[in-house]
């Protein structure tokens, strides 16, 4: 079953609560097929991370440019075994404290992994999910599969199964629903490829939380800061414009008052507003929330489905308050600036 990708095919919506559909969905996969799968972060656009033209569906199904890796997702310790060259100490005790789970570690590749899946780097990125139905597939479908977000490149990664068929409908063979992902936001993503360790993408395993295991880790420049032109990123991921909604995105930097009395003060015609629970009472536009002010948490849960709502406001601007940047709201912040283009207002 080879699919020219790009025609449309029927998407299957498959159930990730029935053993029956999780069948159906490795046996897809088994046979070179695209699924999208549930993750406790983000929806994964699967493929057999062993089958080369498979791998290559993702990309084209996606617009994904062709130098930019896939994640590997297993589901035993065997897997990885047979995925990377070695396993240090320190990778081990990072293992240990946080798999399965939200944690995507990068290290040097073994000769199974295809050019397709590591875009040509000597390096493989390999997560191992705490998802029921996620393990239960990878299980299942007994290969370890390779797997982006389950998104059009540069749109908002998917946290539910509705948001994975807006994107892919007709371009992939199955959705398998698991419901929204409880993070809401992708994995932590960690090289210990290199001497001292570096955090690539923050997530719900915190900075904070990796020093606590490692000592030293230090942060890429671009978590925080816009590549230049020519510098060339640690992660290929992170020179690509992400999340971004169809209106243009502006961060605000200042006290709460200082946000109302900014959008209000510019309240017109096409203006919207990202704010945190309860604050869209305050303001004199159409606003779309997303969770609690003091829970980060929260804030990572609904970021997602709060972009693709802003699409549904036809608005051309949107202003949003800029959040703090450290501990769990480090990922949210990583988030929220390159989906505002990096462009932050101060305010007081
Ligand atoms: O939570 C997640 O990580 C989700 C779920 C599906 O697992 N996956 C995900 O994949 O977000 P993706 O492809 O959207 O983001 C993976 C990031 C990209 O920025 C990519 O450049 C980087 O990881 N990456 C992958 N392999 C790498 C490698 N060998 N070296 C450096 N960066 C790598
Ligand atoms: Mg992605």
């Amino acid at each position: 079953m080879q699919s020219e990708r790009g025609i449309t095919i029927e998407t299957k919506r498959l159930n990730g609560n029935c053993q029956e559909d999780i069948v159906i969905a490795a046996e897809i996969l088994k046979n070179g097929g695209l699924a999208a799968i549930p993750t406790e972060t983000v929806y994964g656009l699967a493929a057999d991370a062993t089958n080369g033209a498979a791998v290559e569906q993702i990309f084209k199904a996606k617009g994904r440019p062709q130098d930019n890796p896939l994640i590997v997702h297993i589901a035993s310790y065997e897997q990885l075994e047979q995925l990377v060259s070695e396993i240090p100490e320190r990778a081990k005790r990072l293992m240990e404290t946080f798999w399965p789970g939200p944690l995507t570690v990068i290290l040097p590749k073994s000769q199974l992994v295809s050019d397709q899946v590591s875009a040509g780097l000597s390096t493989v990125a390999v997560r191992f999910p705490s998802h029921p139905v996620a393990c239960a597939i990878i299980q299942t479908a007994g290969v370890p599969l390779a797997a982006p977000s389950a998104n059009v490149s540069g749109s908002p990664s998917p946290t539910t199964a509705a948001h994975v068929l807006h994107d892919l409908e007709g371009k992939i063979d199955a959705v398998v629903d698991g419901g929204s992902c409880t993070v809401g936001l992708e994995s932590t993503v960690i090289t210990l490829a290199e001497e001292t360790p570096v955090l690539l993408r923050p997530g719900a395993v915190t900075l904070e939380q990796l020093q606590g295991v490692l000592g030293t880790v230090k942060m890429a420049d671009a978590v925080l800061h816009q590549l230049k032109q020519d510098e060339i990123a640690a992660s290929p991921g992170m020179k690509y414009k992400h999340y971004a909604p169809k209106a243009k995105l502006i961060l605000l930097e200042g006290s709460d008052a200082a946000f109302f009395h900014y959008v209000n003060t510019h309240a017109e015609e096409g203006i919207a507003a990202l704010c945190y629970d309860g604050q869209e009472n305050s303001l004199h536009v159409p606003a779309v929330t997303y969770g609690a002010k003091d829970c980060p948490q929260e804030q990572a849960h609904e970021l997602f489905d709060a972009l693709r709502k802003l699409d549904d406001l036809n608005c051309t601007l949107v202003y949003a308050k800029c959040p703090k940047s450290e501990g769990f709201s480090l990922a949210v912040y990583n988030r929220m600036i390159r989906a505002a283009g990096f462009e932050v207002r101060k305010l007081d």
